[in-house]
Formats: structure tokens, C-alpha cells, sequence
């Protein structure tokens, strides 16, 4: 069967044709959001940019869903928290547009500082007012940039180029970042107090919405102009109007609206030394194409289950990081689904805890794709509908703490990943394992010594390493015609606790588990699948 790709606000046409390449695709604008509800649940993956409202409602509607697709890099339309809840991956195309946004700005700042569009529309209307489109330069103002990332850098570059003097406030980026950029990162206050022009170029958040309100205007200079291409809410329009009629404000340009298109009665629409544009940050050939593309491109892997570039609700990595993340993924999921066979039975997991030692330590991101990979792979043992995206989601639900341990010191292996599960009993089980020639080996369980691939039918024993334990094992099985393919021994003192595993060619079932557990010093064993 093929998939099916809903695409609901415009898309470059090269973006419909690669999805066509996989998928059926219907393209539907314009829809009302109850028509979006209605028609949701028979799509596998949804295509966007930010006409759409991808609402809990209509994320929960979405039976098939797997994918919400966003060509550009705004994702407040969506309701990401929904979609991760759901295990449903949203993934953007965060780069595609940063160019054309950054130009747009910078076209809306020389606009603003020149008087270009009323100065255009006043020639064209038969008057020749040189006097009243009087400018001032760029050259040697300071610009204040809200929100430091890929387009705010990019603006930063070229406002350079025309001799402005730079300041950030954003509190998510190291001074080194800002030093490299020849950017001065300042608290908020004094980036608003010293600014001549303030451009805006942080995502829309709760903690970013209506950061431009009347106090923030009441700290800037007089006569300080603003460029709005990031996101409406930002600014508070109320408090903008009242600052530009005050004469606060020398004049704004805004790309983006708290309520896009603006109501036709809006005052921004009328001031005459407000310049807007209806939100043409990215509409550039090159942008569409490229967002079209990668957003394609994107929801083509997420569908095929492969690893994504641009997820929203998952760690974002980059191309190095997957390569040397790809020979562990597998292994993650063999451990986490062993932890979870390696359970005692009725008692709830209480904690998780992932440790990283050696090469692997010293990741960054990767480690919670691993996290995630293994934590999934574990939680479908108990319930139904988890995937990478929503594995912690579902974990918390389930009431279970997941933490992460990394270390850059490593004992014998290179890299070890363990899972430590710590179940209500007090009963704790750890498995770890490594990459053995790039193949996935287990090598300790419960700190026990083995070196077992985790492939197949296994059979994991805890026994007390005494004569006559071994033996009867293998003959029990051997009774039953269920084949050994190998076996492991990890003790850590003679005569102490130890642990077997032995790899079969068949399942063992609970008539037989039952008869291990009553050969004299057994003290546990488990029948494994992975
Ligand atoms: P980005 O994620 O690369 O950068 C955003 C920056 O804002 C980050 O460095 C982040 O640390 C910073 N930030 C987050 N919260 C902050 C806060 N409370 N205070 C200060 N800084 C904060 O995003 P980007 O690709 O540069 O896009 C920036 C904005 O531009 C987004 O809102 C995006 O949707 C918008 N955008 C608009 C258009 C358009 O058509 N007008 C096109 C592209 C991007
Ligand atoms: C974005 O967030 O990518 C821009 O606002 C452009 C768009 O909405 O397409």
C-alpha cells in the first residue's frame, strides 16, 4: 500500500513531485479546521508551512499520522506536545529559509531607514516630497538583534557590512558564539536602551510572547525604529501603535502579524510610517524550492522509519553525529528490549538509568537518540503505541524515571551503553553491552562477565556456581530438542552468584523454564527474544 501525504497550504510545485515520487499525495488549502479534522485520519503524513493550525484536536483525529511535515522552520502553528504525546514526529526545514529571512530584514531596514515605500507611493501619486522622505543612515547606529540564531546571525553579518555597531540579547547562545560574530551579547534591558534600530529574530514561545510590550518600549531610546520578520506575537501590536503615536517609535517594519492576514481595521495598516509585508520572509524561489525539498525529503525517511535530519520533537543531529551514532542504534534497542525480558514478573520499573562509558561518553545529543531508541524498544514489552518520539513521554506516564550517566573513562571496552533497571521490589538488573568488530555484543549482565551476541533465542540463568548446575541445564533442554548454539559463564567469585546465558535455536517455553528452576541452586531464569 501506499502512503498518503495531505499538503494544506502552498507548496513549490518541485516539493509535490518528490512526494509523488513515494506517496499519493492530495493537496487540499484552505481548509477550515473541522474540514482538517475530518479529512486527517486518512493520511499517514501532513505537509505544512504556517497557514495551517495543526491543533491537538485535529493531532488527535490523525489515527494514521506519522509525520507532520513543516516546509519552513516556524513551528507555533503546531501543536508539538500533542504530536510528541502521540509519538507523532514533526520535522521542519530550518535552514531552507534563513537567507531569504535574513535579507528580507535587511531590505525592511534599509526600507525603513530610507522611507522607500511611502517615498514610492508618493512619487507615484504625482507628488515630488524630498523633504518629507528625509532618512537617516545606517552607518554607525546600533543595531539591537533579539534572538541570535541562524537568521539573527545572518543578519548580524550583513548588518556589519554597513557599519553598524552590533548587540544580542539571547540567552540560549555562549559569548563565544557572539565574540566569533564580532557581536556584543548583553542583558535585554541594555540591548533596548541602546539601540537605534531592534530587530526581532526569536522563535514565538511562551517566554517570547509579547517580549516587545509598553515597559520594554518605555527602555528604548527615543526615535528607535523595529523590524519584525520573525513572529506576530512578539510584539504587543497594542503597545507598538501607542509607541509609534507617542513618537517612541520612529517607525517599524513588520513581516508578521499576531493574526495573520492583519484585520483589515488593524492601525498598523494605516500609520503611515509602519511599512508591512504579508509575511515574505521566505518567499523566494530558492527558499520555497529548498524547503519544499528538504520537507520531502524528510517526510519520505520519517515514513520509511529512517533517521531524520530536522526533527522538531527529537534531538536534532547533524550528518557526523548519525555516522558514528548508527552501529549503537542497534545495539540500544537489543539491550533495552533484553532489560525488559530480564524483568521480574508483576513489578512496576521504578527507574531507568542509562549509562555511556569510554568513547561514547563523550557524545552529546546522541546519547538520547540512543536513550530513546533503547527506551523504546524496552517500553513495547508493556504497552502499545510508543516510539522514539513519545518514549519518555510514555515512560513518565508510566511513572518510571529515566536518568543518563556518561563518562569519558572506560574500564575494558572502548564503549560500553548500560541499562540499570530498578524495579518497586528493590530488585535491580543491569545489561551492557558493545560493539564488537561493529556487531552488538552483550558482555556483562548484572556486572557478570559474558559475551553473548543478542541475537535469536536466549535463555538468561542466575545460578549459584556450584558442580551439577550447568549439566542438568543442558540436558533438560536437550530432552525438550531444543538445540544450544552457545553459552556464556560470568562469575565474579567461585562458589559465589553467577550468571549463564545460552543462546538456542528454538523458544523455550514455560513448561520448560519451570523444570530449570527446580534443578537445585537456580535461582532465576528467563527466556529471552531478540
Ligand atoms: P533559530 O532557532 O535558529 O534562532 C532563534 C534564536 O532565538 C535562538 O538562538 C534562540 O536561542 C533564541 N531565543 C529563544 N528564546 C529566546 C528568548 N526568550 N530571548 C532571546 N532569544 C531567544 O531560528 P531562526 O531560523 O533564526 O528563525 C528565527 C525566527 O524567524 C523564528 O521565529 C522563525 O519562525 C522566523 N522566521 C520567519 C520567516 C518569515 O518568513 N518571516 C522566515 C524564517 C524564519
Ligand atoms: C518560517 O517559519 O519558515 C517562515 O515564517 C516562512 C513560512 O511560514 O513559510
Amino acid at each position: 500500500m501506499r502512503w498518503r501525504v495531505l499538503v494544506t497550504d502552498p507548496l513549490a510545485e518541485e516539493g509535490i513531485k518528490r512526494l509523488s515520487e513515494f506517496a499519493d499525495v492530495s493537496v487540499a488549502e484552505g481548509l477550515s479546521s473541522e474540514e482538517l479534522k475530518a479529512k486527517i485520519g486518512e493520511y499517514d503524513a501532513l505537509v505544512v508551512r504556517s497557514g495551517t493550525k495543526v491543533t491537538a484536536d485535529v493531532i488527535y483525529a490523525a489515527s494514521r499520522l506519522k509525520v507532520v511535515g513543516r516546509a519552513g522552520v516556524g513551528v507555533d502553528n503546531i501543536d508539538v506536545e500533542a504530536a510528541t504525546e502521540k509519538g507523532i514526529l514533526v520535522v521542519n526545514a530550518p535552514e531552507a529559509n534563513t537567507i531569504s529571512a535574513a535579507e528580507h530584514t535587511i531590505a525592511l531596514l534599509l526600507a525603513l531607514a530610507r522611507k522607500i515605500p511611502s517615498a514610492n507611493a508618493s512619487l507615484k501619486a504625482g507628488k515630488w516630497e524630498r523633504k518629507k522622505h528625509m532618512g537617516v543612515e545606517l552607518n554607525g547606529k546600533t543595531l539591537g538583534i533579539l534572538g541570535l540564531g541562524r537568521v539573527g546571525t545572518e543578519v548580524a553579518k550583513r548588518a556589519k557590512a554597513f557599519g553598524m555597531k552590533i548587540l544580542a540579547y539571547d540567552p540560549y547562545i555562549s559569548t563565544e558564539k557572539a565574540l566569533q560574530l564580532g557581536v556584543s551579547l548583553l542583558p535585554l534591558e541594555e540591548v533596548l536602551r541602546r539601540s537605534d534600530f531592534i530587530s526581532l529574530h526569536t522563535p514565538l514561545t511562551k517566554e517570547t510572547y509579547h517580549l516587545l510590550d509598553r515597559d520594554a518600549f518605555e527602555k528604548m531610546k527615543d526615535g528607535v525604529r523595529i523590524i519584525n520578520c520573525a513572529r506576530g506575537g512578539i510584539i504587543d501590536e497594542d503597545a507598538l501603535v501607542e509607541a509609534i503615536k507617542s513618537g517612541k517609535v520612529a517607525g517599524a517594519a513588520l513581516d508578521v502579524f499576531e493574526e495573520e492576514p492583519p484585520p483589515s481595521d488593524s492601525e498598523l495598516l494605516r500609520l503611515e510610517n509602519v511599512i508591512v509585508t504579508p509575511h515574505l520572509g521566505a518567499s523566494t524561489e530558492e527558499a520555497q524550492r529548498t524547503a519544499a525539498l528538504v520537507i520531502a525529503e524528510e517526510v519520505e525517511r520519517a515514513l520509511r522509519g529512517e533517521p531524520v535530519r530536522y526533527a522538531v520533537n527529537m534531538p536534532y543531529l547533524q550528518e557526523e553525529q548519525w555516522d558514528a551514532l548508527r552501529p549503537f542504534l542497534t545495539l540500544a534497542s537489543k539491550l533495552g528490549s533484553l532489560c525488559a525480558q530480564l524483568k521480574p514478573k508483576l513489578s512496576r520499573i521504578e527507574h531507568l538509568e542509562f549509562a555511556y562509558e569510554g568513547k561514547i561518553g563523550k557524545m552529546d545529543k546522541e546519547t538520547s537518540m540512543l536513550t530513546a531508541v533503547a527506551l523504546k524498544s524496552m517500553l513495547s514489552f508493556f504497552t502499545s503505541g510508543v516510539n522514539i518520539v513519545n518514549a519518555r513521554v510514555v515512560a513518565r506516564k508510566m511513572g518510571i524515571k529515566v536518568s543518563e550517566r556518561k563518562t569519558e573513562e572506560a574500564e575494558t571496552f572502548p564503549s560500553l551503553l548500560s541499562i540499570s533497571m530498578r524495579t518497586e521490589d528493590g530488585n535491580v538488573r543491569t545489561v551492557s553491552g558493545t560493539l564488537f568488530e561493529g556487531e552488538p555484543r552483550v558482555v556483562k549482565i548484572d556486572g557478570y562477565r559474558v559475551d553473548a551476541v543478542p541475537s535469536g533465542f536466549m535463555l538468561v540463568c542466575s545460578f549459584l556456581d556450584k558442580p551439577r548446575v550447568i549439566g542438568p541445564v543442558c540436558t533438560i533442554l536437550g530432552d525438550h530438542r531444543i538445540n544450544i548454539a552457545g553459552m556464556q559463564v560470568g562469575r565474579k567469585e567461585r562458589g559465589g552468584e553467577a550468571v549463564m546465558v545460552l543462546n538456542v535455536d528454538s523458544d523455550v517455553d514455560d513448561a520448560v523454564l519451570e523444570e530449570i528452576k527446580k534443578v537445585p541452586n537456580i535461582l532465576d531464569v528467563k527466556s529471552v527474544k531478540l
